[in-house]
């Protein structure tokens, strides 16, 4: 099998990180923060240990502020529902996942938010200066993808960022995809709210990821419920991370998560980067030349965070995809990627996009075969 659905769930892992996991299960996965016994501190120094990774690697003083979360989905909804008020306007783009775009249409449909979905170019790339035409005097919230899942064009969000601080609004930043091989640093970046998965780029399990809110910042919990904090107390505490974090956190998963940041910090960020850049470039000069073949993704390290986004003639990306999985074992994802407006802006709405995202454990034989399955593909459908 050659895995090359790393922009779903990054595939295999890090050996330390399931090693990590099973001893944690093993060996101290009692209850973090409650308890106070020895196993249970244990567990609450590990969970501890990986905030501080966290806020190392993406650039933040206190580790406190970060919540823990199943994925970047519910991260993205605790920051838009906590933040949101009746009559706020919201910048967005067309690149967002329905990550972003279902919570928003939903709260323009049922809470009166304002919204405005800016619309790139022919690969979704977008001019921040748009971000300031569009801001109005109820704007509120910038949102923003730091790479598309389609065809990982990678959005200017340091120039983003100083609009939105410039203009005094909040901004909301899903590196969903990216995070792990792009350097992120919400200081630099002004970024004031940061979703993330640890199942992508930064190799931890699924059901992990988290949420960053800058100090200061107050949303209003979408949960309440136990914290092991002011239990006399019936309502929520108002300090993070336990304001946005109730119930027994995923201990297993948020320790091999740290090792998979651990990881990558090994490695260097910088260096993986390269690596699969060039695993990039590879597949896309074997496959720009593949007669049939259309390419929706760019060549180039500083627009595209390791996607590789084709069509073959005028078959259906889900044809394809089934074919490279069969014939070839060659795991990849077509269709619409819960990306509509991405696909809208691609021209691929109808039929989907055939995607190869790359990983760090993907080699440059598993590119070219992968390049020569195409090949085999577009020789034999003649579509074109
Ligand atoms: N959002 C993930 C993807 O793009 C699941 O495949």
């Amino acid at each position: 099998m050659i895995y090359l659905d790393n922009a779903a769930t990054s595939y295999p892992k890090p050996d330390i990180v399931h090693n990590e996991m099973l001893r944690c299960m093993r060996e101290y996965c009692a209850n973090p923060g409650r308890g106070g016994h020895i196993l249970s501190n244990k567990a609450g120094d590990s969970v501890m240990r990986v905030r501080e990774i966290i806020s190392r690697f993406f650039n933040f003083d206190n580790p406190l502020n970060l919540c823990f979360t199943k994925n970047a989905t519910e991260a993205i909804n605790i920051a838009l529902k906590g933040f949101l008020k009746h009559g706020d306007h919201v910048i967005t783009t067309a690149m967002e996942h329905n990550s972003v775009l279902r919570p928003l249409k939903t709260m323009e449909r049922d809470d009166g938010i304002e919204l405005t979905i800016l619309r790139g170019d022919r690969y979704g790339r977008i001019n921040p200066e748009a971000f300031r035409s569009a801001v109005r005097e109820n704007t509120r919230l910038i949102v923003c993808t730091l790479s598309s899942n389609v065809n990982g064009v990678i959005m200017p969000v340091k120039e983003i960022g100083n609009v939105a601080r410039e203009q005094g609004i909040a901004f909301l930043v899903d590196v969903s995809q990216g995070a792990g091989s792009i350097a992120i640093d919400v200081e630099d970046m002004k970024i004031d709210m940061l979703a993330f998965p640890g199942h992508k780029g930064l190799l931890g399990p699924q059901g992990t990821g988290g949420l960053y809110v800058r100090e200061g910042l107050i949303l209003k919990p979408m949960t309440q419920g136990g914290t092991g904090s002011n239990s006399e107390n019936v309502f929520q505490p108002d300090f993070m991370p336990d304001l946005l974090e109730s119930g027994t956190i995923n201990t297993p998963g948020i320790v091999g998560l740290g090792c998979g940041i651990d990881f990558i910090d090994t490695f260097g960020i910088e260096n993986l980067r390269l690596y699969k850049h060039m695993l990039v470039q590879r597949l896309h000069g074997r496959l720009k030349d593949i007669p049939g073949v259309i390419l929706y993704s760019i060549d180039d390290i500083n627009e595209n965070s390791g996607i590789v986004a084709i069509n073959i003639g005028q078959l259906d990306s889900n044809e394809v995809s089934y074919t490279l999985d069969r014939k070839f074992g060659i795991a990849v994802r077509a269709g619409l990627h819960c990306s509509p407006f991405a696909h809208e802006t691609l021209g691929t709405l109808g039929r989907g996009i055939v995607r190869f995202s790359i990983g760090c454990f993907n080699t440059f034989e598993e590119i070219d075969l992968a390049a020569a399955a195409v090949a085999d593909i577009a020789a034999s459908c003649r579509t074109y």
